[in-house]
């Protein structure tokens, strides 16, 4: 299989598959304990069926929105996600280009492994630095006062990992950062020696973004132990509050799922919140953000800008949560797999073909703009939920 014969997700996922190591795959791949949120994140949006209308005059359509202050070419961004020169040499870099061309957000996260101020310089286009909270409340100013700095629009605080997920998948493989060519791990990269070669031959593995307040030294550090150990538990809706007031600027919270925390986030002066269970990969059992997205919206859809994320692989799943409201929509494995299929070609394939089947999807469904979509354009399967009433548009 090759990039040019990869028209969707699953062949994105098949690519990538067959290109990484296992223990790497798998951390993309995996989710919390018996992944049964991630199976439920893309099956969620299968609950609820689309009714188009027809002979609308759909000849030019406009995918734009407008988001916590930044205006998208798309209603969909690349979500932050960490370690990307595992999957593919060249990372963040392939994966910014590639948002930067057609016109959308690219999030850089704290673990990111090319440093957020090459990216802000790189490209015009906004860019959201993702924090995590650690206990090291000297690093977290400092990481906030790197990234105005550079420029950098938005900022996202991730509030659902304030410990670790159990990611099985991780305890197996033993995954660690950076990647060692462990006894065990040999075989995996003795079966995958283009991505080895490629690892060991370009530019060493860094996390730019923590490495002046986080000694690595010679040994390895797992995913699960960064979060243990240097996030600070402790963490409350006071240390915000005073993030956002230090941030002066827009704010958003990623992870935010009850309508108490949406309100609480929009009354201490957050311009965004994102739904958002990381993916599957932190609290199992978790809700969807799909699922949760109506009663958030009716809750606080009139303060602050609604986002979700989680499980979206076509643009249908993207019209469904901007027709219940959401104002975009976050991917990040939809663009992992194709980093690790083919870097930067694969990401703006990804891309590319996620903004045909918009266009597509929005002539057959009868709108013209985003902000035409709403909750018209929806039924659920089952009972018909109570917040089906009202036309929001989204
Ligand atoms: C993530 N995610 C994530 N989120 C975050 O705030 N900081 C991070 O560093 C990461 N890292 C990360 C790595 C990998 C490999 C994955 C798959 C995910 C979560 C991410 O931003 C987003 O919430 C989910 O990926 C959305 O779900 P889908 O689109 O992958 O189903």
């Amino acid at each position: 299989m090759r990039l040019h014969q990869c028209y969707n997700f699953h062949d994105f996922r098949e690519l990538a598959r067959r290109r990484l190591p296992r223990p790497i795959f798998d951390y993309i791949d995996g989710g919390a304990d018996d992944e049964t949120t991630l199976r439920r994140n893309s099956a969620s949006f299968d609950d609820c069926d689309l009714v188009p209308n027809v002979l609308r005059g759909v000849s030019d359509i406009d995918l734009s929105v407008t988001v916590m202050g930044q205006k998208l070419a798309l209603p969909f961004y690349c979500s932050p996600t960490a370690l990307q020169r595992l999957f593919h040499y060249n990372g963040e870099r392939a994966v910014a280009a590639a948002a930067a061309k057609y016109g959308t957000m690219f999030g850089v996260s704290s673990l990111g492994t090319v440093s957020l101020e090459e990216l802000r310089e790189a490209h015009e286009t906004p860019q959201v630095f993702q924090l995590y909270f650690h206990k090291d409340r000297g690093l977290n100013r400092a990481m906030m006062a790197r990234a105005k700095e550079a420029g950098v629009q938005v900022m996202m605080l991730t509030v659902d990992s304030i410990t670790g997920g159990n990611r099985e998948r991780d305890l197996r493989t033993g995954f660690t950062i950076p990647f060692r060519l462990t006894l065990d791990g040999m075989l995996q990269f003795a079966i995958k020696p283009a991505w080895a070669v490629r690892y060991a031959t370009n530019e060493r593995f860094r996390l730019p973004q923590l490495e002046k307040h986080m000694n690595m030294g010679s040994g390895t550090m797992s995913i699960g132990r960064y979060f243990t150990e240097m996030l600070d538990p402790s963490m409350n809706w006071q240390d915000v509050a005073d993030m956002v007031k230090t941030w002066d600027g827009p704010f958003c919270l990623k992870g935010v799922m009850s309508r108490n925390d949406a309100r609480t986030a929009a009354d201490i002066g957050c311009a965004g919140i994102i739904l958002s269970n990381h993916g599957g990969r932190q609290l199992d059992g978790s809700r969807t953000a799909f699922d949760q997205l109506a009663e958030i919206v009716d809750a606080v859809g009139d303060r602050i800008d609604v986002i979700m994320d989680g499980g979206i692989q076509r643009g249908t799943h993207v019209l469904k949560a901007l027709s219940l409201g959401a104002k975009a929509v976050g991917v990040g494995r939809y663009y992992l797999y194709a980093l690790a299929a083919s870097g930067q070609t694969g990401v703006e394939r990804a891309l590319g073909l996620m903004k045909a089947e918009l266009e597509r999807d929005m002539r057959l469904l009868g709108c013209t703009a985003i902000r035409q979509l709403s909750r018209d354009n929806l039924r659920f399967r089952t009972s018909s939920p109570e917040y089906m009433g009202s036309a929001v548009s989204g």
